[in-house]
């Protein structure tokens, strides 16, 4: 009930998948070094020390919606062509992948959800 209550607040009620989407797993993907390398490269609010690579998700809510975040995380190339980001959502132009990778994108989208209802709910330090 905690992750809906975190969709109600952000107005995504009406997203079937928003509704399941769990801050507590986000968590624990954001920290995923491996998996995910989040923290490699962003100081995220409640985590322990990132990276500087990329710039500080703390005010995060401030500067983004939760659509906009979802977006930069799928394919941050759709907003600047030469970023180191990896796209998580998207197998589109992608070179040297191991053949057992090829097709298969980074995280799935409820993944995706699950990190973004835990960026836009993680409270200040
Ligand atoms: C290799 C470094 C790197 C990794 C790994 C990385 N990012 Fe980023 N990220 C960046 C950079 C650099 C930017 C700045 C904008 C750009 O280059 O597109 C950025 C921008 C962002 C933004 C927009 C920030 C803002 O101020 O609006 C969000 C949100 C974000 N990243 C989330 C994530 C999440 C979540 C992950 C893990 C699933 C992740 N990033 C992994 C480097 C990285």
């Amino acid at each position: 009930m905690k992750a809906l209550a975190a969709g109600l607040a952000l107005g995504l009620a009406g997203c079937a998948a928003w509704a399941q989407a769990s801050p507590e797993r986000g968590r624990a993907l954001l920290l995923q070094r491996q998996d995910t390398g989040c923290v490699l490269c962003h100081q995220i609010p409640g985590l322990p020390a990132g990276g500087a690579l990329g710039p500080t998700l703390q005010g995060l809510a401030e500067r983004s919606t939760p659509a906009q975040a979802r977006e930069r995380i799928a394919d941050a190339r759709r907003f600047n062509p030469q970023t180191i980001m990896p796209p998580y959502l998207s197998t589109e132009g992608l070179h040297h992948v191991a053949a057992a990778y090829r097709g298969q994108t980074v995280l799935t989208p409820q993944a995706v959800d699950d990190i973004v209802s835990y960026l836009f709910e993680a409270k200040a330090p």
